[in-house]
């Protein structure tokens, strides 16, 4: 009884370990600046809205230049004087995460 209880603890231990080793590959695929984008973005953009507008059916963003445009809208509008490389980094991460164009 004793052995097939530390059995489960091995596996749930195998099991977690087994998941963050997933997320670990989710963030390497991420280019650096996207890195950088995801600290910006989690830092700065999630007052007004979460990353589940990125993904609504009824997004109103068609294309990266469009994100872009986006991004520093929004920045602007939250006051935050961001430079072309970090509005630059933000949209390469929203890009790379939800909207994936081309
Ligand atoms: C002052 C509030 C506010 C802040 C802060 C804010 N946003 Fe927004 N954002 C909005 C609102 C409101 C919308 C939805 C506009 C609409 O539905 O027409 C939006 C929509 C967006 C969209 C389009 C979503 C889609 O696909 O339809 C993007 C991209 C975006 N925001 C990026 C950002 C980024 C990047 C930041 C951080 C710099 C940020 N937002 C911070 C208010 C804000």
């Amino acid at each position: 009884m004793k052995q097939s209880v530390s059995l489960i603890m091995i596996g749930a231990a195998l099991m977690l370990c087994g998941s963050l080793a997933r997320a670990a590959d989710a963030s390497t695929l991420l280019s650096t600046g996207a890195k950088r984008g995801e600290a910006l973005y989690q830092a700065n953009c999630t007052r007004c809205h979460d990353t589940s507008v990125h993904t609504r059916p009824n997004s109103i963003i068609h294309s990266l230049d469009a994100l872009k445009k986006r991004v520093r809208f929004c920045e602007t509008n939250a006051r935050l004087k961001w430079s072309d490389e970090q509005v630059e980094d933000v949209t390469v991460w929203l890009n790379e995460t939800f909207y994936k164009f081309k």
